[in-house]
């Protein structure tokens, strides 16, 4: 399988320079090779488009939030079916900025999560422990709990995918990411914690778990050929087109 290379662009970009971004995405990896497993999640402002942009090149698009109704009296929201509308074909829910900044709990995690399969979209649903759970020996519990409380209940119905995006919360924008070994290990709990929610067959079928916190060229080698590490979600660095689409080519290397 590809591994998944995914660039979140955040907050970061205005109309004219996401534009420009996405045009030189285009122009790197745009009918190439490295271009397939491809996903960029501009901000909403800039979806449309980007994917424009993106049309027939092979780039996948998708979103770095969703609402969990699919339309009604919400001001500001943005329907998970609306994005599939639009050309999305994955969402971020649940990101660390977004259960700090706006206290964005596991009960609405879930609802979105269910709110984007249902959509036909696939979910990345971040989790990852803070400095403080870290300290205090709490992270796999955190994890653990977080993936449990997002997937619960929820239906692996055949031809679902969801993608969950371990990201420690203390290394996101730092500039220092943690040992590839660790992000194996952590993935490997993870990957146990989908077989005891669902089974054997789903977990390894339906999910691929990712890499996430100050992820770049430099060390995402380390990461890509660690076998329970499936694709890479990437911020700052996604933001330099020729720095990403040299993590894409890398990638491709470890496809199997
Ligand atoms: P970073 O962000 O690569 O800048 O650490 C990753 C993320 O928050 O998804």
């Amino acid at each position: 399988m590809r591994k998944l290379i995914i660039a979140n662009w955040k907050m970061n970009l205005g109309p004219s320079q996401a534009l420009s971004l996405a045009r030189d995405f285009k122009e790197r990896l745009g009918g190439a090779d490295a271009g397939r497993n491809v996903v960029v999640l501009p901000d909403f402002l800039n979806i449309a488009k980007v994917g424009e942009i993106f049309d027939g090149t092979g780039i996948i698009l998708g979103a770095q939030d969703c609402y969990w109704e699919k339309k009604g009296a919400f001001t500001g929201e943005i329907s998970a079916s609306h994005l599939k509308e639009l050309g999305c074909e994955y969402v971020l829910v649940g990101h660390s900025e977004r259960r700090e900044n706006l206290n964005e709990t596991d009960k609405m995690v879930h609802k979105k999560i269910r709110a984007s399969l249902e959509a036909g979209l696939t979910p990345i649903l971040c989790v990852g422990e803070n400095f403080e759970e870290r300290r205090e020996g709490q992270k796999e519990y955190v994890i653990l709990r977080q993936v449990t409380k997002a997937l619960e209940g929820i239906d692996v119905k055949p031809g679902f995918k969801v993608v969950v995006a371990y990201e420690p919360v203390w290394v996101i924008g730092s500039g220092q990411a943690i040992s590839s070994d660790e992000a194996e290990h952590t993935h490997r709990a993870i990957y146990q914690t989908l077989v005891d929610l669902f089974d054997v067959d789903a977990a390894r079928k339906s999910f691929r778990i990712i890499y996430g916190g100050s992820a770049d060229r430099d060390g995402a080698e380390d990461f890509l050929k660690q076998p329970s590490v499936h694709g890479l979600l990437v911020g700052g660095a996604s933001l330099d087109a020729e720095e990403f689409a040299g993590i894409a080519l890398t990638s491709l290397k470890y496809a199997d």
